[in-house]
């Protein structure tokens, strides 16, 4: 029983108490449930736009950009796309100056729309040629070699010399989600140092290729600065074995954000200050002790810049008791957010628009689609009047959601506002 049960009138306060940390600056609550973001009231949006419906905050994710300068004044910041991407991102995120890194040539020539070519990387451990001149088009800064085989094809689609990385997979376990582990020698992405060290000596061969640096991504959701310590270490002693000019160290994305709030025991928000701090001195330390010159420093968050933006409304359009369990329906689900079936992500959910003054049960929250997996939230309080034509808020949900989202059910796509100063515009 909680506080609201014994004392009624208590309720409309705490329910307009969102999880601190989920919900996106500018948000703002009152006490009969109204909840608006960046001075856009979510039910009017809601009701104008239709749902399910995203909410993009665009001064939460200029203050998220803001927050990684801050802390690294002197490093490059390359937000990782693949998070979010349209071409108003790409603008918001350029204006900020961030650069960005892209996966595909679809990425680059989008990533174009905000940031000129020298501020693009390319990376993929799948390189078609289309992607290759799609980036050769946009004449991208960097290029991160992801395999031995990739090595002629990009040498071939340079145009002058061209800038490239090497991704070397330094064996560092980032203690996150199997799914979310790239840092380790059980898995497709990078090169194992011995692979490395032969692509290096191969790109010293290739005219139109000038190896600058290394890269290492070592996973997503890495909640503790440990495993990025350990990772620049290893790689900075292979460049100093191997006599590889170390201009550039990409020590890649995955900063942890809490998603669920933290009552739970998800993952802990990775402070990009925490993160500087230590990355510096292993930096540093690990140069010195080689007697190599300390190379230009570039991280590559992308949920951490847009995570915490997105807010996702669903409206309800079934309330089912089977059993011990309510089971509420929504008008969305996996296919604008896949990553509760992907991962066994859960998220908080809050009804929106209307003051609580039922007691809160626990509720199922799922999606609209036809696979069990399909489960937004499990046993989330939400009022025990909830019915029909209620409006749900999923906040946390900017990143990972909108760029794998799918057409399953042949629904319709989601669309996007991103919302500002009272104003609401599609992104
Ligand atoms: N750099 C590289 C090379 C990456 O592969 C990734 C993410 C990032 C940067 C950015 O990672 P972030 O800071 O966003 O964690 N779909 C999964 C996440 C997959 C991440 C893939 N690579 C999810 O929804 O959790």
């Amino acid at each position: 029983m909680t506080l609201a049960d014994l004392i009624p009138t208590l309720r409309p306060t705490l329910a307009a108490r969102l999880e601190p940390g989920l919900w996106p600056v500018t948000t703002a609550a009152t006490c009969d449930g109204r909840v608006s973001v960046g001075g856009c009231d979510l039910a009017e949006l809601a009701a104008r736009h239709g749902t399910p419906l995203q909410v993009l905050d665009v001064a939460d994710v200029r203050e998220r950009c803001r927050a990684y300068r801050r802390a690294l004044p002197d490093a490059e910041i390359v937000y990782a796309a693949k998070a979010l991407l349209t071409p108003a991102v790409a603008r918001l995120v350029g204006a900020e100056g961030m650069s960005i890194d892209a996966c595909s040539g679809g990425e680059v020539a989008i990533a174009a729309a905000g940031v000129s070519g020298e501020r693009i990387l390319l990376h993929g451990n799948v390189k078609t040629d289309a992607d290759l001149r799609a980036a050769a088009e946009a004449r991208v800064g960097l290029i991160v070699i992801d395999s031995l085989d990739e090595i002629a094809r990009v040498a071939a689609h340079a145009r002058g010399v061209q800038d490239v990385l090497i991704r070397v997979t330094p064996g560092v376990d980032a203690h996150t989600l199997p799914g979310l582990t790239t840092g380790t020698l059980n898995q497709q992405f990078g090169l194992p140092f011995p692979e490395a060290a032969i692509a290096a000596k191969e790109i010293g061969t290739r005219r139109g290729l000038r190896l600058v640096g290394l890269h290492c991504h070592l996973g997503s959701q890495v909640t503790s600065t440990a495993p990025y310590v350990d990772a620049v270490h290893r790689v900075v002693r292979f460049a100093a074995e191997q006599d590889i000019d170390l201009q550039v160290l990409d020590t890649g994305g995955g900063h942890a954000v809490d998603v669920r709030g933290a009552a739970h025991d998800g993952p802990a928000t990775l402070d990009p200050k925490d993160l500087a701090r230590d990355l510096g001195r292993a930096l540093r330390g690990a140069c010195a002790h080689h007697g190599i010159a300390v190379p230009h420093l570039l991280v590559e968050p992308g949920r951490a810049i847009v995570a915490r933006a997105g807010v996702t409304l669903y409206r309800v359009w079934a309330v089912k008791h089977v059993g011990d369990t309510t089971f509420v329906a929504v008008d969305g689900g996996m296919s604008d957010n896949p990553r509760p079936a992907l991962y066994g992500a859960r998220h908080p959910v809050r009804r929106i628009g209307k003051p609580v003054r039922a007691p809160l049960s626990p509720m199922t929250v799922v999606g609209r689609h036809c696979e069990a997996t399909d489960r937004i939230a499990e046993g989330v309080p939400l009022p025990a009047d909830l019915a029909v034509g209620d409006l749900l808020a999923v906040p946390c949900t900017g990143a990972y959601t909108r760029s794998m989202a799918s057409t399953y059910n042949a629904v319709a796509p989601t669309p996007m506002l991103g919302v500002g100063g009272g104003a609401a515009l599609p992104i």
